[in-house]
């Protein structure tokens, strides 16, 4: 009996987990409007919903940025071209006043030497930093499939100078249209309001200075800036601001050897609202194109999470700040933060030559995992089986015993 109530509980989680209204995308637009952008500095698709429209921004303007921003009124994105090279803020508008934004921006990226081989950049004390603006970026738009659309940014020269053949990063961003998991390991769920970035250091190995070129045991990281527009002041249960938490999940069945979810939400989201963002990851990042988990490190996110207090320069001309505006050093808009890829043990950087990052970033609240079909089936095997089994069990057991007693008149006289 309690095998069945268990499966009945499971099964109801399973299909309580409520599919969010799907959205039909526009097609993605690199620089609509701009006549003389020579590098992706916007690149934007609208997913229309029955009621409200959702944009997806992405650019290399300065620093990388990823936004998503919701209740924008329509899919018309208005850009002053101007404006946002100078960056000015408020350059890019939409149809009406979006209810909130979320992103994340990452301004530089950090090559470390790492002699005690401890893997996270933490005190270090040698290390460069790289602003994401000394590279020329490209963008492809990528072939559509009616619930997903995606474009590739990657790296063609640092410094002016191109760089060698396969010297790249290589950025997969990509938005959906519904509910669903990625069909790229780790496989991470999406919904019609989130979209996904597959960041990948490609044989990148910089020519920055002699110092750097003599570190041997060399790792990299980026700086990264996470946002939200729900600048709440603190709250009565001092829920508020970007919070990092770390969920064990059951099973490993679609990111194999990886039991762990990384997130990084705003209040709105925690809280169920119809606000904010999160940003939602695997702690595993492949070290090569196979995806293998046994050729992997980590991706380790400082945890601290400082406020933004103030805006350096290329923040002031990121396409974040040309959105959000002054809000951005808003108390608990934004946290900085450093996520560098490493463990103890794996051999640097340098022996595979490449490192992923997969994230998921979404508006309100992240999707959760749940059993999948397969754990479902065994785990009801598991305990439905043997339930089953005592059940007919004890049935034959009181059924003999019944009989023997019913018809003990009859064993007697026969025995006799
Ligand atoms: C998406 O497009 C289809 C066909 O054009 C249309 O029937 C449907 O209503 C649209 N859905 C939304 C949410 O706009
Ligand atoms: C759209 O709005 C109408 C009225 O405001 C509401 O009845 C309907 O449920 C909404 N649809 C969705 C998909 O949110
Ligand atoms: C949105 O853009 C289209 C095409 O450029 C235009 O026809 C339409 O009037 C615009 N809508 C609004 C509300 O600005
Ligand atoms: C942008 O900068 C140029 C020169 O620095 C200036 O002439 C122009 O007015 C500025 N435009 C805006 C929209 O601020
Ligand atoms: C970094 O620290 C190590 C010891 O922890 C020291 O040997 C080395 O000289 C330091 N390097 C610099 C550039 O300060
Ligand atoms: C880089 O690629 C170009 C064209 O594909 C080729 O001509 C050149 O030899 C390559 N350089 C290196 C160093 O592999
Ligand atoms: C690195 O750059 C320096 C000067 O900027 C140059 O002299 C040197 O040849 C470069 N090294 C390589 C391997 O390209
Ligand atoms: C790596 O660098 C350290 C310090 O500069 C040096 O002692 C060591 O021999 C180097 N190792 C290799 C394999 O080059
Ligand atoms: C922020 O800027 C002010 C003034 O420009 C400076 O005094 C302060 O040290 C800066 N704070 C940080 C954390 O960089
Ligand atoms: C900035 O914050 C103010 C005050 O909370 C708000 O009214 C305004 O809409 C925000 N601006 C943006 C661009 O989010
Ligand atoms: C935009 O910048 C101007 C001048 O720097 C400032 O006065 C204004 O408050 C800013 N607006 C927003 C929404 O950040
Ligand atoms: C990675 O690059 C370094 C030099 O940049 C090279 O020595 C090493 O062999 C490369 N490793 C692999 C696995 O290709």
């Amino acid at each position: 009996m309690r095998g069945a109530v268990v499966v009945v509980v499971i099964l109801a989680a399973v299909v309580v987990v409520a599919a969010l209204p799907p959205r039909n995308l526009t097609d993605p637009e690199v620089n609509p409007g701009c006549e003389e952008c020579e590098e992706p500095w916007l690149v934007v698709t609208a997913g229309e919903g029955a009621n409200n429209t959702l944009h997806h921004l992405w650019g290399a303007k300065e620093t990388l940025s990823f936004l998503v921003v919701a209740g924008t009124g329509g899919p018309n994105v208005s850009v002053d071209w101007d404006a946002l090279r100078n960056g000015t803020n408020r350059s890019v508008t939409f149809q009406s006043q979006p209810s909130h934004v979320f992103g994340f921006v990452i301004p530089s990226l950090i090559l470390y030497n790492d002699p005690k081989d401890k893997g996270a950049f933490k005190d270090q004390n040698e290390s460069l930093r790289v602003p994401v603006s000394d590279f020329t970026w490209s963008a492809e738009v990528l072939p559509r499939s009616p619930h997903q659309v995606a474009v590739k940014l990657q790296t063609t020269h640092f410094q002016d100078t191109p760089l060698p053949n396969k010297t790249r990063i290589l950025m997969q961003v990509s938005a959906y249209g519904e509910d669903g998991r990625s069909s790229v390991l780790p496989h991470l769920l999406y919904t019609p309001n989130s979209a996904q970035l597959d960041l990948i250091l490609d044989h990148f190995k910089l020519n920055l200075t002699e110092e750097a070129n003599s570190w041997n045991k060399t790792r990299w990281g980026m700086d990264v800036v996470v946002f939200s527009s729900e600048h709440k002041a603190e709250e009565e249960d001092g829920d508020f601001g970007l919070k990092f938490h770390t969920q064990k999940s059951l099973d490993d069945e679609h990111t194999p050897g990886v039991f762990n979810l990384d997130q990084l939400t705003s209040a709105g989201a925690r809280a169920g609202d119809e606000a904010g963002g999160y940003l939602q990851w695997r702690p595993v990042s492949y070290l090569t194109s196979d995806r293998d988990i046994s050729e992997a490190t980590i991706p380790n996110l400082n945890t601290s999470l400082p406020a933004l207090v103030n805006l350096t320069e290329p923040l002031r001309k990121s396409l974040a700040y040309a959105v959000m505006g002054d809000n951005l050093t808003l108390s608990g808009a934004a946290v900085t933060s450093i996520i560098s890829f490493g463990q103890y043990k794996d051999g640097y950087y340098e022996a595979e030559n490449y490192t992923t990052w997969t994230v998921a970033i979404g508006e309100g609240e992240p999707p959760k995992e749940t059993f999948s079909t397969l754990v479902v089936v065994v785990i009801s095997l598991g305990v439905v089986l043997p339930g089953a089994m005592f059940l007919v069990g004890c049935m034959v057991l009181a059924v003999r015993r019944w009989r023997r007693h019913s018809s003990s008149d009859s064993i007697l006289i026969t025995a006799e």
